[in-house]
Parts: structure tokens; sequence; C-alpha cells
């Protein structure tokens, strides 16, 4: 048991070479946009970089073998799912992964099914691998984001083979059930279609009572034609270190798959590995208090989201995203609306849909009150003037 983490520490990040904080560098607008948090990472996290570090010698790597029976028993234990070491391909980010399967998947031309509200390198994927992108409209059902399975059924055709799946989703928030898994996964194998589904946020499940289901895991037919794409960046804390994997139980799949990497995507590198090592070694009870530190964050900003006229946040069931409609508001440039007001959010319209705007609260409570007061007085201007 490791102690109290104190999450709300407010670290400068200005001169981290932090994206996040760089863009808004020398205005007085909070950065609440891309999605890493202000949490500096698990304790354990930092003491074996430092060690790693002392080393001095930073030549060609490969994760070791404590790392990758690590992978496999957390799968186990987490989401009982009984994987192979040779499953694994490790890989700098979940978006190499979106688009190596993209390009190991069909030829020249093809399909390649997107959900319509999406993390936008989703959206580019098939086109930066010459595929065609086919939007399956998402619809809300009972204030969560789901895929039109029916819409999906109907537009399936032989040379759309591919759907990039997104669980838990961003920007929504939903965290898919075992029957709307079970829906999508038995289109799947019915229609002959290969499901890359991108769970990088798997590990932060914010509802209590839901659990995440690797729609893999269901059944070996669906894993026989799945990429699960996992990572350690987002629950971490560690986009910067680069260090993913996907797990490929299909042998031919996952030879296509290199072969798409081979002389494009480097391997990941010593820190990456050594970081991921740690913290899935040492970090799950770091994760534990993260989360409910992001619940509570949740909870207060749909509070006081829903308080202000105009703005709407439903349900956040994972992730620290909230997918805000702003749409009363009817405003020309929603992100030029919010940034005068002080605060850096992420433009819906990237995401697919210009009615929405993204505000991450993985970042100190102060923060996130802070930019409530700023949206809060921005939007009662709004409605005085
Ligand atoms: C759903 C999803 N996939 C992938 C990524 C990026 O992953 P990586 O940095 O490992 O490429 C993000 C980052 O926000 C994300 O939300």
């Amino acid at each position: 048991m490791t102690n109290k983490i104190n999450f709300d520490l407010l670290v400068d990040r200005t001169h981290s070479e932090s994206d996040k904080w760089g863009k808004y560098r020398g205005t007085d607008i909070l950065p609440m946009w891309i999605a890493d948090t202000d949490f500096p990472v698990a304790a354990e996290i930092t003491q074996a970089l430092h060690a790693r570090i002392e080393h001095g010698v930073f030549g060609y790597s490969h994760p070791s073998p404590a790392l990758i029976e690590l992978v496999v028993e957390r799968i186990k234990k987490l989401y009982q799912w009984d994987i192979k070491a040779e499953w694994l391909i490790w890989i700098p980010g979940v978006v190499n992964g979106l688009n190596l399967a993209c390009r190991s998947i069909g030829s020249s031309g093809d399909g390649v099914f997107v959900p319509s509200v999406i993390y936008p390198p989703f959206a580019s994927a098939p086109e930066l691998s010459d595929r065609i992108r086919r939007p399956v409209p998402m619809v809300q059902s009972k204030a969560r984001w789901v895929l039109d399975l029916q819409w999906l059924q109907q537009n399936i055709t032989s040379d759309s083979r591919l759907l990039l799946f997104c669980n838990p989703h961003n920007p929504g928030g939903a965290v898919y059930s075992r029957e709307e898994l079970t829906r999508l996964a038995e289109l799947a194998v019915i229609r002959d279609l290969i499901i890359c589904s991108d769970e990088i946020h798997s590990d932060l499940i914010l509802e209590p009572g839901l659990k995440h289901i690797p729609i893999a895991s269901l059944n070996p037919d669906i894993a026989n034609r799945s990429i699960t794409l996992m990572g350690t960046s987002k629950s971490f804390n560690m986009a910067g270190l680069g260090c993913s994997f996907a797990i490929i139980p299909q042998r031919k799949l996952r030879l296509e798959f290199k072969k798409a990497r081979w002389g494009i995507v480097p391997a990941v590198n010593i820190l990456g590995l050594i970081a991921t090592q740690a913290a899935y070694e040492h970090g799950d009870d770091w994760n534990r208090q993260q989360v409910d530190y992001l619940r509570a964050n949740r909870d207060y900003l749909i509070r006081e989201i829903n308080q202000i006229r105009g703005l709407k946040l439903d349900i956040v069931e994972a992730t620290f995203l909230a997918w805000i409609d702003v749409s009363e508001l009817k405003l020309d440039n929603s992100l030029a609306f919010f940034e005068k007001a002080g605060v850096g959010l992420s433009a819906g319209r990237d995401f697919g849909d210009d009615r929405f705007m993204r505000l991450n609260f993985g970042c100190p409570r102060s923060l996130v009150e802070e930019a409530v007061t700023r949206i809060r007085l921005a939007v009662s201007d709004y409605w005085a003037a």
C-alpha cells in the first residue's frame, strides 16, 4: 500500500516541453485540451527511471521477460482474458497501432469503418493508409454514445473489413457493456469484420460498478478477428514516454501487422519500457487513488456545468474527458469563445461534432474550479449581452 497521493499538488509544467502547457504559455488560458493529466507519476516509476538512467548506456532494447509476464498476468487478473506472450507486439503509441491496423488489413482503396464521433487520429488513419474512411453514425442512447449497429450491419461490404473501435470511448466516456460488445462481436463474426479496439483508457473507469471488458476476451471467435491496443500512457500519465502494445491472437493478422511496421515504426524506447514495468509492478494503488480523485472532479464538473444555462454534460463513465454540449449557445467559434473566457478546450468539430467541446479534467481540483468559474462568468456575460 503506497501513501496517500496528493493529486491537489500544482506542478509547474510551463517550461517542461509540455504540448498541453506550451500551447498557452505566456497567456492566462488554462490548458484543458490534449489528453494528458497534470499529475506526477507514481514514485516507483520515477525511481525505476532514475535507476536505469544511472546505468548510463542506452542502446537498442526490448521488453524484459518480467514485463511481458506482468502484462500477461495483468490482463488475466483484470479482465479474465488469457493471452499468450507471443500475441503481444510493442509499439511506441496506440495511434501507431490504429494506422498499422489500417495498413495491414485489406488493400488500397478499401473502406475502414470509424465511429463518427471520435478521437481525431481515428478519422485520419484510413486516408493516411490509402483507405477510405466510412463513418459509422454514433447515437446517444440513455445519455451514452454508442455505435449505430443497425447502420453498420446494413453497410458492411466485402471491401470494408475493418472497424476501428474505441472502448472506453473518447470523447464520450462510455464503457461498453458485455451485451453491447457481444452484439458487435456477433456482427463481426457473421460478417467477417476485423475489429481494432483501442482500449487505452481501460484502467480509468470512473463509474462504480462498471468494468472494462476487452471485446477480444468475449470468445475465441472474436479474439481471432481482433487487434486490441493498450498502454500506460493515459492511466499512468506517461504519454511522453511512448510505450504501448497490441494484442493480436491470430497469427496471420499478427504477421501482417508486424510487416506493416518494418522500417517505419521504431522499437519502444528503453525508458518507456522501464516505466511501464514499474507502473504494472507497483502502480495499481496509485491508479486507484487517481481514479477516486478523477471521479470527484467529474462529479463536481457534472454538477456545476449543468447549472450553467446553455451547457449540458452527461455521465462520463470513464476517462478524464468531459464532452460538453454547448450547442444552445449557438456560437460561431466555440474554441475562441472559451479561450477568450480563459479556458483552452478541444474543439468538438475535430472529433466530428461541433455542438460539443471537450474539457480535460485530469488536473488538480483547484484548476477545475477555476475553469468552471471562468466558464460560468463568460456564459453569463454572453446571455446578458
Ligand atoms: C482513444 C485514444 N487513443 C489513442 C490515444 C493516443 O495514444 P498514443 O499517445 O499512445 O498514441 C489517445 C490520446 O488521447 C486516446 O484518447
